[in-house]
């Protein structure tokens, strides 16, 4: 295996695991390395240190004085998707609402789509995201809505998983009823749906996913609906993430902490109670497996806030530094889909929760790379300690503090995946 020396480093935010006492939300002492070295073995982090310490290698590389972070971990975003929404942001910007119908104009062109153009369209949007930094990606099936249409999305996004594309699959077939079961002129009703959603659909997804999510919001899920899906997911294997509280206090934060979700997203109409309650989940333990990952079943709740969405559909911001008081895990994801946040920069979304949020850059950055991991429950990705996946993202800057100093500009130097430029 080739062994490469990257010098030239400005700031090293390595977060190593091994550095840090419980309860750390921001950096901890030594996780934040200047004039630093990181060596590369293979697909793996091998050493980091002082540069006038490194150790020789193979090859070397100067970085010219420039910050290294680990890779982004985006751990919620909906890429399997046709057609175009502008038209509906732009009303949003004249004054209208956000309501989760949209989500059937895109089911529509998302069904006309041939398999050839959807995979296409994902991959145009992997590559993208991987340009801006995100090296470790989930992304979601819920556009498809019949059960060969979730088959599809759900087996395209095995397909890259597989192929080293991808990193985590999600079944979301509980994104909204579609319109075939909106009980008029005698077809069926939403609970039939549910049925199906929880029953024959969810079955056909299961050897192609890890994760199944459900959008508990009014228009879309209640909580009974959403906890059938979810009670049957889990009982399938399956790991379990929620969309909750976007648009109303829907109870998708007690859905989540009561059956071990392992992360609830969204979050912008909370109280102190749901605040203190996805708190108490952080001192669940989690389950290492042995491959770099954790069981998805078990572990902390993670408040996943979404900064761009919240500014593409105006809502009030999550309360990303009241959940990181209260001592709840916190991540950062993109959430980029064609309704709400039509965005995979994960560089965009860590600057507006600096600017907007009231999170240091320390407390952002982890949230975008070890909160996504937790969320994802991966312990190989989000860190440069010695063993991780070799994932870095080399600004085009000399220190970190650039990603909210300098917003809106290409901060993006390098990539490297798994030890291999992007
Ligand atoms: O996470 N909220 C539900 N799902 C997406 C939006 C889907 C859409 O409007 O197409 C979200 O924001």
């Amino acid at each position: 295996m080739t062994t490469t020396l990257l010098t030239g480093i400005s700031e090293l935010w390595t977060f190593d695991p091994a550095l840090e006492e419980p309860g750390e939300r921001g950096a901890a002492d030594g996780q934040v390395l200047h004039d630093a070295a990181v060596v590369i073995d293979g697909d793996r982090i091998a050493w980091t240190g002082p540069a006038a310490q490194a150790p020789d290698a193979d090859e070397r590389h100067d970085l010219g004085g420039r910050a290294v972070l680990p890779g982004w971990v985006d751990s919620h975003s909906h890429l399997v998707f046709a057609g175009d929404r502008s038209a509906e942001f732009e009303a949003r910007m004249a004054g209208e609402s956000y309501a989760a119908g949209g989500i059937q104009v895109t089911t529509d062109a998302t069904r006309a789509a041939s398999d050839e153009a959807l995979r296409a369209l994902v991959l145009a949007r992997i590559a993208e995201a991987r340009r801006g930094g995100t090296t470790c990606l989930e992304t979601k099936t819920g556009y498809g809505l019949t059960l060969e249409q979730e088959k599809r999305a759900a087996q395209l996004l095995a397909d890259l998983v597989a192929e080293g594309e991808l990193d985590e699959a999600t079944y979301l077939g509980a994104h909204l009823v579609p319109a075939e079961f909106d009980g008029r002129d005698g077809r069926p009703g939403a609970d039939a749906y549910v049925d199906l959603a929880a029953g024959d659909m969810l079955q056909a997804v299961l050897p192609f996913v890890r994760w199944a999510d459900v959008f508990c919001e009014n228009g879309a899920f209640d909580v009974a609906q959403s906890r059938r899906v979810l009670e049957a997911a889990r009982e399938a294997g399956l790991g379990l993430r929620v969309h909750g509280h976007q648009i109303e206090r829907s109870g998708g934060v007690t859905v989540a902490c009561d059956l071990q979700a392992a992360s609830v997203d969204h979050l912008n109409a909370m109280t102190g109670e749901d605040i203190e309650a996805l708190a108490a989940t952080a001192q669940r333990p989690v389950v290492p497996t042995g491959d770099g990952l954790l069981d998805a079943q078990h572990g902390p709740t993670v408040a996943t806030v979404l900064p761009a969405c919240d500014l593409s559909t105006r809502a009030p911001l999550a309360p990303a530094r009241e959940l990181l008081d209260a001592g709840a895990h916190l991540a950062i994801a993109s959430n980029c889909n064609p309704g709400t946040s039509y965005t995979s920069s994960m560089t965009f979304c860590v600057g507006t929760a600096v600017l907007q949020m009231r999170l240091s850059l320390a407390e952002a950055i982890r949230a975008a790379t070890r909160g996504g991991a937790l969320a994802l429950r991966r312990s190989d990705v989000g860190h440069l300690g010695v063993g991780a996946r070799a994932d870095l993202h080399v600004l085009d800057a000399p220190a970190a503090i650039h990603l909210a100093y300098r917003p809106g500009m290409p901060l993006t130097h390098r990539v490297l995946r798994a030890g291999t430029a992007v």
